[in-house]
This record gives structure tokens, sequence and C-alpha cells, in this order.
């Protein structure tokens, strides 16, 4: 069901353009239209109770002015419209010369200005496109670019798989720069979110690593210890122990790995070893009530023959 009326409003969007709303009610309001597409500015209530008002363009030109329910001139009717039962002006088509202050005044039945407020509205081109490009570079590291087409005042975030980008993952910039380097181990969904005030628009990219391993080692007397590319390695690959052969080819990832994965043996075999250690002692538990009355039996022997010994010490 969501994912419907989402398509459907992508394709009103589409369409008919991005349509932004603001309230313009208090003072000094900021508010942003999409080139091309619909502004929606609430005004006030209602204008019902108005005896007069007024909306001025950068305190020069009458846009809109009226009394309670009647509009008396709009200069731009052909492409907005005011209602007044609700104070909305709704504005389509909107072109970089709408972007502006716009000053609405309030006056009394005697044509005194009760009072005036002021609107800022800025006019932003959506971003049409996002494109992401990957490159890897000499040491492993990967560089990634995202870059946006038609969007004024583009902002940038990144996530990977989900969550922000950090500094561990980041060699160079920030989540919120175009342009990054990401460390050598590092894979995933990498997205790239453009955003400004009138769009959103992102793209995702699955990403591997360029194929480096980190060599950490001591060869011919000289420690070694950098990223190179596993394929074409030479270096600390002779094994002079199994050990060093281990650590030497590994990277911290897969270290990581292995330690997690006998940490997780070492628990399993202590469960089975309980588990055995329960089932062994409840089958002893059973034999030990099956054999209870067997038992008694022998008790019985025991005593008689002890009544006998006891007898015969008697007879002694
Ligand atoms: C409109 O007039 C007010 C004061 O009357 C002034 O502060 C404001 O800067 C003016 N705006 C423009 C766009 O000229
Ligand atoms: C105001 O009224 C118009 C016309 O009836 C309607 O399209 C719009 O959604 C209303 N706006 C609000 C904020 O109620
Ligand atoms: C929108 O405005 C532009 C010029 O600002 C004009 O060329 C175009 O025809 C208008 N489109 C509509 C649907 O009114
Ligand atoms: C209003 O002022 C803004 C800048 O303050 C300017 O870009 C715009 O062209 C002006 N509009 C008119 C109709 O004078
Ligand atoms: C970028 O990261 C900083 C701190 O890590 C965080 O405060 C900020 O909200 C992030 N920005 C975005 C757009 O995610
Ligand atoms: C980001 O990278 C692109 C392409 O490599 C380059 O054209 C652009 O100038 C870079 N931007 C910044 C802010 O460094
Ligand atoms: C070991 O190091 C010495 C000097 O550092 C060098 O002359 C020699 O060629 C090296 N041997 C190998 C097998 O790399």
């Amino acid at each position: 069901m969501e994912v419907v009326i989402g398509l459907l409003l992508m394709l009103l969007r589409v369409s008919h353009g991005v349509e932004t709303y603001c309230d313009g009610r208090q003072d000094g309001a900021q508010c942003y239209g999409a080139l091309g597409g619909t502004v929606v500015l609430q005004l006030m209530d209602s204008a019902s109770e108005i005896s007069k008002y007024r909306l001025l363009k950068n305190n020069t030109t009458a846009i809109l002015s009226g009394i309670k329910n009647k509009i008396v001139s709009n200069l731009i009717a052909d492409r907005s419209s005011f209602t007044p039962s609700n104070g909305t002006f709704r504005i389509n088509n909107l072109s970089r010369t709408d972007g502006g202050e716009y000053t609405l005044e309030i006056f009394d039945s005697d044509g005194n200005s009760l009072k005036q407020r002021t609107l800022q509205l800025i006019i932003q081109a959506p971003v049409s496109s996002v494109l992401l490009v990957s490159e890897c570079l000499s040491q492993g590291e990967m560089r990634v670019s995202c870059s946006s087409e038609g969007g004024d005042s583009p902002q940038y975030s990144w996530t990977l798989d989900g969550h922000t980008l950090t500094d561990t993952q980041l060699l160079s910039g920030n989540n919120e720069t175009n342009n990054i380097t990401l460390k050598q181990d590092v894979s995933g969904q990498l997205t790239c979110s453009v955003k400004n005030h009138v769009s959103t628009v992102s793209k995702t990219k699955t990403i591997s690593t360029c194929g480096f391993i980190f060599i950490d080692c001591i060869s011919n007397g000289t420690h070694i210890s950098k990223w190179v590319l596993k394929a074409s390695n030479t270096l600390c690959i002779e094994p002079t122990t199994t050990s060093t052969m281990t650590t030497s080819t590994m990277t911290p990832e897969d270290r990581s790995l292995l330690i997690c994965g006998v940490r997780a043996a070492v628990v399993i075999l202590i469960l089975i070893g309980i588990a055995v250690y329960f089932a062994w002692k409840k089958k002893k538990y059973e034999k030990a009530e099956d054999s209870s009355v067997r038992r008694k039996m022998e008790d019985q022997e025991n005593s008689v023959m002890m009544v006998e010994m006891r007898s015969s010490a008697y007879e002694l």
C-alpha cells in the first residue's frame, strides 16, 4: 500500500513539479519553492474576518489584495489562487523571479495599517540526478565521488549499509563532502544522498574492497607493515613457521573473525559438555531408581548374612 502511494506521489511530482508548503503566519518565515513547481503559502488562518489585506513583493508590487472573502486583485491570477476561507495562497509554475521578500499588510475598516509581516521565498532547482563513481587508489584505498545535476545548494550525506559513515571508515572527507576516500577494508552498500530544500535524490552502489591485504611481519630482518595487493603479493608468504604464516597474511578483519570463531567454538564445546554431563547424570539417576528394588533385595540378603554373622558371633 505504502509503495503504491509512494509511486503515485512520484508520478504526481513528475507530472506537476514539486509542491512545497510554507507557514508564513510567523514574521520572518523562510519559504522554499521548487523551480517549475508549486508553493502553498499559508498567509493567515482565514481572511473572512479581515477588513482589508494586501500582499506586497519587495515592498513595491501589490501581488494580491482583498476585502474579507472577496479578492480585489491578483497580479498573477493565471498561475495562482488564493483561498480566503483558509488563508492559503497557491502559486504554480514558479520561476526564479518569484523569489524575494513578501510582506502581508493587514488594515482595519478605516484603512489604518494594523500589522504587517514578511516572508522570504527562495526558489531552488530540484536535484535531478546523482552520479556515483568509485576508483581504487595505489595503496588500496577507494576514492568515491558523488556528483549531482540540476540542484541549487546541494547538500551531501553518506551511509554504508544504512549507517552514517564514520571516521574509522574514512581516510579523507567526511559524511557531508561530495568526494571521499574509504579505507582499504571498507565494503558494503554505499549510498550518497543529495538534497536541498525542495528535493532529495540518492544513489546506492555495492562496493567491494580493492583486493588489498595488510601485511605485518618480519622478513629478512626488516619489519614490514603495509597494505599490498593480495593477488600479486610476494612479501612474507614463505612460511618459516605456521604461526607467522597465519598472522602475516591476515587482514585485521580476518583476525577478528578467527577470534570470534574460536570463541564460538569454545562456547559450543562447553555447552555440549554440560549437556552430556546432565544426560549422564539423568541416566545414572534413572538407573539408580531402577536398581533401588534390586538393592533392597541385596540389602536384605546382606542383612540375612549379617544376622547369620551376628548369630554366629553370638554363638562364639
Ligand atoms: C522592505 O522594507 C523594510 C522596512 O520598511 C526593509 O526592512 C526591507 O529591507 C525592505 N525590503 C526590500 C526587499 O527592499
Ligand atoms: C485550503 O482550501 C483549498 C481550496 O478548498 C484546499 O485545496 C487546500 O487544501 C486548503 N488548505 C488548507 C491548509 O486547509
Ligand atoms: C511556466 O512558465 C514558463 C516561463 O516562466 C513558461 O514558458 C511555461 O509555459 C509555463 N508553464 C505552464 C504549464 O504554465
Ligand atoms: C525582489 O528582490 C529580490 C532580491 O531581494 C530580487 O531578486 C527580485 O528580482 C526582486 N523582485 C522584484 C519584482 O523586484
Ligand atoms: C555527519 O556526522 C556527524 C558526526 O559524525 C553528525 O553529527 C552529522 O549529523 C552527520 N551528518 C549527516 C548528514 O548525516
Ligand atoms: C570531486 O571530484 C570531482 C571529480 O573527480 C571533481 O571534479 C570535483 O572538483 C571534486 N570536488 C571537490 C569539492 O573536491
Ligand atoms: C636481505 O637483506 C639484505 C640487506 O638488507 C639484502 O642484501 C638481501 O638481498 C636480502 N635478501 C633477500 C632474500 O631479500
